[in-house]
């Protein structure tokens, strides 16, 4: 396993967000999370890697054991030097080009030379055919660009896990496809993946599975095709045929 989580709890306040979540991640695999606005999937994220503390519960990431409620800085540091995040609305850096905002986490978080990081940037940039857009700045690209380029800001990293927050729910629809087909891609290069999403055609397509959330738990995990096509719990059930999508 390249992830372990077991029994993570979060609360905030009096209200319980995270009830005790057990997930286990392999290296390669692309976990699809769904489920109802609100039953906590972005405080699960933002425990992964530490942009929120949980209250309890453990991790094992790389081989490495942690107790979520006693993290060093150390150790937030190099779990959070092996993960990345994609955001849904971005978080680009508005006075950086799009070459700077991929280069800056080279530089600081890698210690690479200027030289060297911003010669990442341009052949990760090219990759995904968006190097004409190297001296743009965010204002200056669509929010699909943007998106796409917040991708290419994770990935250069090379983290172990990429998180992705619904990476496409602020997008235009038209632009949403842009954004799959780059994530697609890297799904298909072997990258690690968790995906907060509600596009079910790309979870149907990308998954190696499908976890759905509901009120800060686990309900059910399968494959696409389990969860799906023959859904085991009522919750499910329910979720699924209030979407209003094909699947
Ligand atoms: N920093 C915070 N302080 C207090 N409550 C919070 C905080 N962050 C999240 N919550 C609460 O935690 C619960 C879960 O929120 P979360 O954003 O994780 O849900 P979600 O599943 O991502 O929803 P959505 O699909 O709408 O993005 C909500 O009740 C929310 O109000
Ligand atoms: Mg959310």
């Amino acid at each position: 396993m390249l992830l372990e989580i077991k029994s993570l709890k979060k609360k905030f306040a009096n209200n319980t967000v995270l009830k005790g979540i057990n997930l286990s991640i392999k290296a390669g695999e692309v976990v699809v999370i769904i489920g109802p606005s609100g039953s906590g999937k972005t405080t699960l994220l933002r425990n992964i890697n530490f942009l929120e503390q949980a209250d309890s519960g453990t991790m094992v990431f790389k081989d490495k054991q942690l107790n979520l409620a006693n993290l060093s800085n150390e150790e937030i540091l190099w779990v959070r030097r092996h993960t990345a995040m994609v955001f849904q609305n971005y978080n680009l850096f508005k006075n950086k080009t799009a070459i700077e905002n991929i280069s800056e986490g080279l530089i600081f978080g890698q210690n690479r030379s200027k030289k060297d990081a911003l010669q990442l940037a341009k052949k990760a940039l090219d990759s995904v055919g968006l190097l004409d857009k190297q001296d743009f700045y965010p204002a200056q690209l669509s929010g699909g660009q943007q998106q796409r380029i917040g991708i290419v800001r994770a990935t250069v990293l090379n983290p172990d896990i990429v998180l992705f927050d619904e990476p496409t729910s602020a997008l235009d629809p038209e632009l949403v496809g842009t954004v799959l087909y780059d994530m697609k891609q890297l799904a298909d290069q072997g990258q690690t993946m968790i995906v907060v999403t509600h596009q079910m055609s790309f979870a149907r397509n990308v998954a190696s599975r499908v976890v759905f959330f509901a009120d800060g738990e686990i309900i059910e995990t399968g494959t696409p095709s389990e969860v799906f096509d023959h859904p085991k719990n009522k919750r499910t059930k329910q979720f699924l045929s209030a979407i209003a999508e094909d699947y």
